[in-house]
C-alpha cells in the first residue's frame, strides 16, 4: 500500500471523496487518513486544517508508518525561484534545502541520518507527470521556509541562490520519511513566482488561480498512480 499527502489544493479532490475514513493514533496525535484500494489519502493540514508552520508532521508520517504503508507520494505547492520555471509547471524535486528547521523522530537518541531523496521513485513519478503533461521537469533543489507568511522580496533574493523553488512542507515530510525509512516523492505544483522574480507583484488571487490550474493534471496524475501502483 502507498500513501498519497496533499495540501490544501486537494481539500475538495473528487478523487477521494467516495473514501472511507479511519484514524490512527500515534504517539504525536491522532490522525485521520482515507483509504482506498492498495492506497491512503492523507491531508497534511488535517481537519479543521492547521497553518504550515503547525502542521503536526510527526503524527502524519507516524500515522502512515504504523497503517503499513510503503511509499509516499506528495503533493506541495510551491513558488518559483527562477524565471524559465513558469507557473502552471510541474516538478519532482530531487533533493531540499531546510537547515533553519529540521523535524525529527530522533528526539532522545544519537542517531544521524544522512538525507537522500529516493531517485528512482522520483523517476517513477516523474514519468507518470509526463504522461499528463509536457510542462514537467525531473529534479531540482526544494527550498523550505517556516511560514505561514510568504517570503519577502530581500528573503527570496539569498533562496535564489540555494534552489528552485520555495514551500513550507516538502523538507520536514521527506526528512522523518526518511527517518522512517520510507520513500517520498513530491510532486511539486508550481503555483507563483515567488515574491520579486517578476515585475508584476505576487497575490494571493494568482497562486490560486494557478493552484485551480494544475489541479485536473494534478488529479489526472494521481488517477494513473492509483490504477498502476507504484513498484
Ligand atoms: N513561497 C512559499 N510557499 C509557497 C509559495 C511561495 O511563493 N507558493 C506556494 N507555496
Amino acid at each position: 500500500m502507498f500513501a498519497i499527502i496533499g495540501g490544501t489544493s486537494l481539500l475538495d479532490c473528487r478523487i477521494f471523496s467516495g473514501w472511507t475514513e479511519e484514524t490512527v493514533e500515534t504517539p504525536f496525535g491522532t490522525v485521520t487518513v482515507k483509504r482506498g484500494d492498495g492506497v491512503v489519502f492523507l491531508q497534511r493540514h488535517g481537519s479543521p486544517p492547521l497553518p504550515p508552520h503547525r502542521i503536526r508532521h510527526r503524527a502524519n508520517i507516524a500515522a502512515l508508518k504504523e497503517l503499513g504503508v510503503h511509499k509516499i507520494v506528495a503533493v506541495n505547492s510551491v513558488g518559483s525561484l527562477t524565471f524559465s520555471l513558469e507557473p502552471g509547471t510541474l516538478l519532482v524535486p530531487d533533493d531540499f534545502v531546510s537547515p533553519w528547521h529540521i523535524e525529527t523522530f530522533f528526539d532522545d537518541e544519537m542517531r544521524f541520518m544522512i538525507p537522500v531523496m529516493d531517485g528512482n521513485f522520483a523517476h517513477e513519478v516523474f514519468v507518470a507527470c509526463r504522461e499528463h503533461t509536457m510542462a514537467v521537469r525531473m529534479g531540482g533543489i526544494y527550498v523550505q521556509t517556516i511560514g505561514p507568511r510568504l517570503e519577502t522580496r530581500a528573503e527570496i533574493n539569498i533562496l535564489k541562490g540555494f534552489g528552485d523553488i520555495v514551500g513550507m512542507t516538502l523538507a520536514s515530510e521527506a526528512t522523518l520519511a526518511m527517518e522512517m525509512d520510507l520513500p517520498y516523492a513530491s510532486i511539486c505544483s508550481i503555483d507563483n513566482y515567488c515574491h520579486g522574480i517578476v515585475e508584476v507583484p505576487l497575490t494571493m488571487d494568482e497562486i490560486r488561480a494557478n493552484v485551480t490550474r494544475n489541479l485536473s493534471t494534478i488529479e489526472s496524475v494521481l488517477d494513473t498512480l492509483i490504477t498502476r501502483g507504484l513498484s
